[in-house]
């Protein structure tokens, strides 16, 4: 399977769903769920690099999953502050940039503190940019640039005229990366709860029934496969597409 020749999505972007309900389902609490699911995490991180894919975006907390029971934040807070600590030596060993978009002002100093630090250390790296979505919703990151742009306005340096899209994408916290080209849901949901809310416009959107802490590479190289044989036409029709090496508007 390693030697299929697949178009790969300049930016692929998960959103990792399942976790409670795959341990519920197996008689265990919802936590052992989400440190099962931080391993598939490592393991499509690591799998996503070796091949060859530059953007990788993880959703792993939402603006909205703070209004969980709060053991169950504290657990994901601690988990993901250990994960940090412990995988940022592997991220450097297989080149991996590490960026977060979200909130971060809102997350525990323990689990801020460690993902600047990760930000640092991997500052360097050239391989595959990787993306932790920590408390981040799309519409808090429009409501954010729409605040910003507002601002400009305000003082003068901005004229409303000159607001289009390439400016306001410019003021979003994904302004380095592509738009994802493709979007994968596990758990069988069909929604993108609050995710890339301006950045899916065009994705192509794959889920996958399999809950997160059941998603391997088998999975993973469906997902690609399903993509590379999509035709994306951006509003276009099918003929102009053939006709064009364009891959986005
Ligand atoms: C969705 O499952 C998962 C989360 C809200 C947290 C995602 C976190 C991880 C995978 C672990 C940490 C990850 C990293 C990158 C260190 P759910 O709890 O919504 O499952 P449910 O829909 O069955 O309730």
């Amino acid at each position: 399977m390693d030697d299929i020749f697949l178009e790969l999505p300049r930016h692929l972007a998960i959103i990792m769903d399942g976790n409670g309900r795959w341990a519920k389902s197996r008689g265990r609490n919802r936590l052992y769920g989400h440190i099962r699911g931080a391993q598939v995490a490592k393991q499509t991180i690591e799998n996503c690099a070796r091949l060859g894919i530059k953007n990788l975006t993880l959703f792993a907390f939402s603006t909205e999953n703070w209004f969980r029971p709060s053991e169950e934040v504290s657990f994901l807070m601690g988990l993901m502050a250990r994960k940090l600590k412990i995988e940022a030596p592997s991220l450097i060993k297989n080149n991996i940039r590490f960026h977060c978009i979200g909130n971060l002002r809102n997350l525990p100093s323990a689990v801020r503190e460690k993902a600047l630090e990760t930000i640092k250390l991997t500052a360097h790296c050239t391989g595959m940019n990787l993306t932790c979505a920590l408390s981040y919703g799309g519409r808090q990151e429009i409501t954010a640039a729409a605040r910003l742009i507002a601002e400009e306005v305000a003082k003068g340096s901005l004229k409303p005229e000159n607001i289009d899209e390439a400016l306001f994408a410019g003021a979003l916290d994904s302004s380095f990366m592509p738009d994802p080209d493709l979007i994968i849901r596990t758990s069988g949901e069909h929604r993108l709860s609050n995710f890339f809310l301006w950045q899916a416009a065009y994705s192509e959107i794959h889920i996958v029934d399999k809950s997160w802490p059941e998603f391997s590479k088998v999975e993973l190289y469906q997902a690609l496969e399903t993509f590379s044989k999509r035709e994306r036409r951006f509003g276009k029709t099918s003929e102009q597409i053939k006709n064009s090496t364009l891959r986005s508007p």
